[in-house]
């Protein structure tokens, strides 16, 4: 084999604001019962963003994090990604604000919006820059305040999100070509615009322009979510060129504890492989995968050299996974 250029996570930070919302307190608001919410998605909680709080804030803190975890500051950063589907403002692009915020000096900057499927798409946009040396220092952040997209008369939407954000800095690194190399080895993406009217916001800039609110036809996405994600974990374990059952940990975005469950049993993966995060999250969107990755790195069971698939499914519908060697 020869050598190649990979993008290799070098540091991983989340972070979430402080308010606590449980599922008691969505019952005062909405006919709905704490026993519901766990037993449908397995969620106790989610963080809900201060009111001076924008994405950004959320996206920078989780930034300076994973900066502090690779042993870089922001001066080093010349490209940044931020997934989002909550931007701070319509334009500029949430990227240039964090850029701002943190001082970083002038590089690349721009968002990805692929909804809860948007931390995927990034980190596989970001290796377009990295592997071929057009970045030697990048920011790749999931951040996301879904709660202020919520209808809080529509029970079957305003318990399941919550608001967080998540980070990694990939940098370039020689591998021998073989899939023993650390950094991002294989991905499949995917999108199917025909299904847009199973999960969309009813507003935006050209349309309405307002802000709109989510809305989902729920138990359809989840029929097509066990599906499909199967199909995009099973390709992307194909471009790696590794087997599934040779995955160490499985970071599923975080959306439904029976998702999670389900599509692990579709791919033979085992349960105590799989890192969850939605009781205490709930679905963050484009955050939950970089989150759950901090929390597992946090924790010590996610270490260095291990194999790691991330898959997610979200708005378009979009879908897709990755594999990568941490
Ligand atoms: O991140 C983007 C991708 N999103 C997802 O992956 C979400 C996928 N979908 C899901 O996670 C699940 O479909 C839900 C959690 C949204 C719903 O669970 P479900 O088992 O599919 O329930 P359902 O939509 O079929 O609704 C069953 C019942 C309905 O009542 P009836 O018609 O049977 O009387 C709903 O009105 O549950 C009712 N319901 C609720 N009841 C109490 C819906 N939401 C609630 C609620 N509390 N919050």
């Amino acid at each position: 084999m020869s050598k190649v250029v990979r993008s290799v996570v070098t540091g991983v930070g989340g972070y979430l604001p402080e308010g606590v919302v449980t599922n008691d307190d969505l019952a005062k608001i909405v006919d709905t019962s704490d026993e519901w919410i766990r037993e449908r998605t397995g969620i106790r909680q989610r963080r809900k963003a201060s009111d001076d709080q924008a994405v950004s804030d959320l996206a920078v803190e989780a930034a300076k994090r994973a900066l502090a975890a690779a042993g870089r500051t922001a001066e080093d950063v010349d490209l940044i990604i931020v997934a989002t589907t909550t931007p701070d403002l319509t334009f500029p692009a949430t990227a240039t604000i964090v850029q701002r915020k943190l001082g970083a000096p002038v590089g690349i900057a721009f968002d990805v919006q692929a909804v809860c499927s948007g931390f995927v798409y990034a980190l596989s946009t970001a290796d377009g820059f990295v592997a071929r040396g057009r970045a030697k220092c990048a920011l790749v952040i999931g951040a996301e305040c879904m709660t202020r997209l919520m209808d809080w008369t529509d029970r079957g939407t305003c318990v399941l999100f919550g608001d967080g954000a998540g980070a990694v800095v990939l940098e370039p690194q020689e591998g021998e070509g073989t899939t023993d190399d650390r950094g991002l080895l294989g991905f499949a993406l995917r999108a199917d615009g025909t299904k847009q009217d199973l999960l969309y916001v009813d507003g935006g800039v050209s349309t309405t322009r307002t802000t709109g609110y989510l809305r989902m036809q729920g138990n359809q996405v989840f029929r097509h979510a066990v599906v499909n994600i199967s199909e995009a974990v099973t390709a992307a374990a194909a471009d790696a060129g590794v087997e599934v059952s040779s995955v160490d940990w499985f970071i599923p975005h975080q959306a439904n504890q029976r998702i999670l469950e389900g599509v692990a049993k579709r791919l033979g993966i085992d349960e105590n492989k799989v890192i969850s995060t939605v009781a205490e999250h709930a679905n963050t969107s484009a955050a939950s995968i970089p989150l759950a990755l901090d929390q597992g790195v946090q924790d010590g069971r996610i270490k260095p050299g291990q194999l790691l698939l991330l898959e997610a499914m979200g708005g378009g519908l979009t879908w897709g996974a990755c594999v990568l060697r941490f």
